[in-house]
């Protein structure tokens, strides 16, 4: 529906008031009324990359998840304050990952005596505090567009190193076993709600992935049967789907890759193409919108928007912008310096892998 014309007058208004003093960067699942005030698009690691790219802005507003603010405060300087346009904007499946819970984990795999040959790795997809932790334990972050490259990295670190994947068990799987070789028995499920983890010592020992018990309440919506309808009933259809799909769903499918891959495939796609995309809706509509010469479907009209996304509407984009404009800072996201200095150290990590 079109955006309250008052509303995008007032968001223009106060971008205008603030200039310079103002970066705005929004991921690609945000709705089109937001994207349109966005300095810069892109998936989380085009946005963690981009964050410090405007050093001489006093406020970052960022339009995605608390996740995605956390990170840009800790990749940006002190002086620069992050802003968050709804604090209900969470991710759940950063929140399926504790730091209690994955404290307890290591102490599990310290007693099974598998602890000296883990090596944490963390979906940007998790509170800071969880990066600090894998700071902390000589690991890295990763994002869907680089699980590979750190996994690589992870495994080079020890001789028989085995990998704790946090908090997405889809992205850990899927690019285990389909980019990297791994069987599916060698990837075991850590669940954080059982003693132990739900797992024998034998099934640790035998086990190179170790993968939370996490997942995406969007993307693991989709299903395999689904594909095999669009196949049906689209000649030619081509699957693009997000690695945070169950691997049933990204096996079925022709491409699989971020959202920032899954926007180039489809630029780069021949008119006349036909595609059904799994991931989330925004995303879908707006590529649909800007490419009438291609057929774009989303890959299942049962799966709705991320909600924590969507809580960046306008209305709040405006009211987080004229608080900065009347001299205050709303929804600050302020990571403090210890846990800030540890999940730097991570997400360094990720940043300077090769690629
Ligand atoms: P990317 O931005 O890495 O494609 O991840 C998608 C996502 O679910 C972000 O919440
Ligand atoms: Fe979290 Fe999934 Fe929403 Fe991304 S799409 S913010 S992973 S719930």
């Amino acid at each position: 529906s079109p955006s309250d014309p008052d509303l995008v007058a007032r968001a223009r208004a106060a971008k205008e008031a603030l200039g310079e003093r103002v970066f705005v960067l929004g991921h690609h699942y945000q709705r089109d009324e937001v994207i349109e005030f966005a300095d810069v698009t892109g998936d989380s690691f085009k946005l963690a990359r981009d964050a410090a790219a405007r050093p001489e802005a006093e406020f970052i507003v960022f339009c995605g998840v608390h996740f995605m603010a956390e990170s840009a405060d800790i990749l940006t300087g002190e002086h620069q304050q992050v802003v968050l346009p709804d604090l209900a904007a969470g991710c759940s499946m950063a929140d399926m990952a504790r730091l209690a819970q994955v404290e307890d984990a290591w102490d599990a795999l310290e007693a099974a005596g598998v602890a000296d040959s883990v090596v944490p790795v963390t979906y940007m997809n998790s509170s800071a505090d969880i990066k600090a932790f894998v700071g902390r334990h000589d690991g890295t972050v990763c994002t869907s567009s680089n699980a590979e490259t750190a996994l690589e990295w992870a495994f080079g670190q020890k001789p028989d190193a085995k990998v704790l994947f946090l908090p997405d068990q889809h992205l850990g799987r899927n690019t285990a076993v389909l980019q990297m070789g791994f069987s599916l028995d060698e990837c075991v499920v850590w669940n954080p709600h059982l003693p132990d983890g739900g797992l024998t010592r034998e099934e640790l020992a035998g086990a190179r992935m170790i993968l939370w018990r996490g997942h995406c309440s969007v993307h693991g919506r989709f299903s395999p049967a689904v594909v095999d309808e669009l196949r049906a009933t689209i000649p030619g259809v081509q699957i693009l789907v997000h690695p945070e799909c169950v691997h049933e769903v990204v096996l079925k499918a022709d491409l699989v890759g971020s959202t920032e891959f899954i926007i180039k495939t489809i630029e780069a796609a021949p008119a006349g193409t036909s595609w059904a995309i799994g991931t989330e809706l925004n995303l879908v509509k707006r590529l649909a919108a800007a490419h009438p010469d291609k057929r774009i479907a989303f890959l299942d009209k049962n799966v709705c928007y991320c909600s924590t996304m969507n809580r960046i509407d306008l209305p709040h984009f405006v009211w987080a912008m004229e608080s900065l404009v009347a001299g205050t800072v709303a929804n600050r996201i302020e990571v403090d310096p210890d846990t800030t200095h540890w999940a730097r150290v991570a997400l360094q990590r990720m940043l300077d892998l090769p690629g």
